[in-house]
Parts: C-alpha cells; sequence; structure tokens
C-alpha cells in the first residue's frame, strides 16, 4: 500500500455515509456455484437513503459544491437513475437546492427514484431533450442560466462522473484493503458494476495508486465496453492527479461487456444471478446493476476460476425490489 495515509483527506467532504461497509464471506454462494472464496462489499449499506454506492461519490461532490460556496446542485439522469434520488437527498442534508433534469416526458407511473427526488425537495425538469446520452450538455446550460439569474450552481454529469466524484472509490479501495488484510486473504479480482463509470475509476485510481495487487474487473451495463473503458481511464487518471496517485495505465482498466438484452432489461442469466444471490447470500441485486455484475461473476469464475474473488455490491435496492415483486407469482390475497 502507499506510504502516504493522508492522499486525499485533505479534500472537502460532506459526511454522508456509514464506513466502512461490511465485507462479508458468501459462503452459501461458493457451494451452490462450486466456487472458491467469495466475499461481498456490502456497498448497498451504505446508510444514507438507498444511495449505495453514489454515497461516496456525493460525500466528494457535496464536499466541494459547499467548498465554492455553491446553492444550487444541477444534475440529470435517466427516470430510474440511483444517482438523481441519492443527489437530491444529498443536496437536502447540505443545505443545497436541487434541480434534476430528466430526458422525455413525465411518466404516468413514476419510478421510487423520482418519487423519492421529489420527497427530498429536488425541483424535477421533464422532456429537457429525447434521450439521457443527451443530458450532459443541458446540465451546463441549466446551469449558466441559473448563474445568470444570480445563484452559485454546482452542475455534475450523468452518474455525478467526475474527478470529484471519483475520489470516494479511491478511498474505498484502501478501506477494502484494510478489511481484506485484517480477514487475511488477498483478493485475486474485485467485481463492479460500471455505468457512468466513476464507481471504477476510483477503484482503479486507489487499487493502482496505493499499489494493491488485485484487479478490478467493471461489467459495463449501459455502454458498449470499449467506450465505457475510455471513459473509466480517463476519470481514473484525473482522480488520481487529484489526489497526487501514480497514474494507471491502459492495461489497469478491464471493462468486460455485461448489457445483455439492454440496460435495465435483465437477461434469462441475469435473473438466475440475481435469484442465486437472493436465496444463497440474502443478497438484493437490482436488473440494471447488481444482477448484469454477478452475471459476469459467474463467467469469471467459469473462465479460470479466479478466486478469492469480491463482488461489489453498489446497492440498486429499489429497483431489485421492484424486480421481486414483478417476478414473483401471486399467492393469492392476503389473509
Ligand atoms: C446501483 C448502482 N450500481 C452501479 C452503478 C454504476 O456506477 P457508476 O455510474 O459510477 O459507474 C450505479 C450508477 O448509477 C448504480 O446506481
Amino acid at each position: 500500500m502507499s506510504e502516504d495515509p493522508a492522499v486525499g483527506l485533505d479534500l472537502p467532504r460532506c459526511a454522508l455515509a456509514t464506513l466502512p461497509t461490511p465485507l462479508v464471506r458468501a459462503d452459501g454462494l461458493e457451494r451452490a456455484l462450486g466456487a472458491g472464496p467469495i466475499w461481498v462489499k456490502r456497498d448497498d449499506l451504505t446508510g444514507f437513503g438507498v444511495a449505495g454506492n453514489k454515497a461516496r461519490a456525493l460525500e466528494f461532490l457535496l464536499g466541494e459544491a459547499t467548498a465554492v460556496g455553491a446553492d444550487v446542485l444541477v444534475a440529470a439522469g435517466s427516470p430510474s437513475s440511483n444517482f438523481c434520488a441519492a443527489a437530491a437527498m444529498a443536496a437536502s442534508r447540505a443545505g443545497l437546492e436541487c434541480h434534476l433534469l430528466f430526458p422525455g416526458p413525465a411518466p404516468v407511473e413514476r419510478s421510487v427514484n423520482v418519487e423519492l427526488a421529489g420527497a427530498a425537495g429536488a425541483r424535477l425538469f421533464f422532456d429537457v431533450v429525447a434521450t439521457r446520452e443527451q443530458l450532459d450538455p443541458v446540465v451546463l446550460a441549466h446551469a449558466d442560466l441559473l448563474a445568470a439569474q444570480g445563484r452559485r450552481p454546482y452542475a455534475v454529469p450523468r452518474g455525478g462522473a467526475t474527478a470529484v466524484g471519483a475520489v470516494g472509490y479511491a478511498h474505498a479501495a484502501r478501506e477494502l484493503a484494510a478489511q481484506c488484510d485484517e480477514a487475511g486473504f488477498l483478493p485475486r479480482v474485485v467485481v463492479v458494476a460500471t455505468g457512468s463509470g466513476a464507481t471504477q475509476a476510483g477503484l482503479v485510481s486507489g487499487q493502482v495508486g496505493h499499489g494493491l495487487a488485485w484487479r478490478v474487473v467493471g461489467a459495463s451495463v449501459s455502454r458498449p465496453a470499449a467506450e465505457a473503458g475510455e471513459q473509466v481511464l480517463r476519470l481514473a487518471r484525473e482522480c488520481s492527479t487529484r489526489l497526487g496517485l501514480p497514474p494507471p495505465g491502459v492495461g489497469d482498466v478491464d471493462v468486460r461487456e455485461a448489457r445483455g438484452p439492454g440496460f435495465g432489461i435483465a437477461s434469462e442469466q441475469d435473473r438466475t444471478s440475481a435469484q442465486l444471490a437472493l436465496r444463497h447470500a440474502g443478497l438484493l441485486l437490482d436488473p440494471y446493476y447488481g444482477a448484469k455484475a454477478m452475471t459476469l461473476l459467474r463467467h469469471l469464475l467459469a473462465e479460470d476460476g479466479s478466486t478469492p474473488i469480491v463482488f461489489w455490491h453498489t446497492g440498486g435496492v429499489s429497483a431489485a425490489l421492484a424486480a421481486v415483486t414483478r417476478t414473483t407469482p401471486s399467492r393469492g390475497a392476503p389473509a
């Protein structure tokens, strides 16, 4: 590990998460899969609403927003976005207003995450563009508009994918290293779901920067793996620069295709992954992120049995619960 325990500790931070999150052995899953040691890093339990992994990113995003004197957070995402709901709650907690921009018209049936964002006090703007891929420039334009009105906006791209957002996971890599030391094992592989790329970028920055021996493998759930890999590398390098750590190289970024039938659409394998995790490890995995990352973990085990392996559970609890209620056949009216 790096000699300097103080790396990045001077960055402004708004405490949101309860850390460290548990690292637990999934022995039931090991037996079910006939595999060696599988450990789960429980970032579904970061303890701030149902923010999961996004709590770690928002600690540093809100930290910087507060430090520069912002009074309104501007963010965007799809109506299913965990990040938007978490951003709304984090902004309220830090005393900032929150404006959230969504693509397409306001849905008739709103997702739990949109409801949560509204309940947390965010102002919701629908139909600002047609698709989520077009959102980032509109976030900047919205922030410019607010600035012209005398407000002090802090704009973040989809998923909070900036070097600042990634810092939380560079710290998390060290958190995992300390827990593995204590438990007496060294992981060979760490598997994580990758969307906007900030989570994997932070993990790679921390892993390379602190000389940790494992390999981080990302399951790209919403973009072609090559595109996600470029984004992860760019963010990881920027994050390392910010932290004064040695930067990762191209070979440090490993992103695998995991979209299956599409973002948020579970394949048969993904459904099996979620069911195995639920029944054998008591884990709730959502069809957008967790189930697809678990499918990748199963593929990696089948390829070369890369254990000890760590499955980084990133949250997605609201969508995981919705998926269970959609797929569980009715057992009749409640008594
Ligand atoms: C539950 C969950 N897991 C994983 C991710 C992926 O994280 P990132 O966007 O940092 O790649 C997200 C992003 O929204 C998420 O909500």
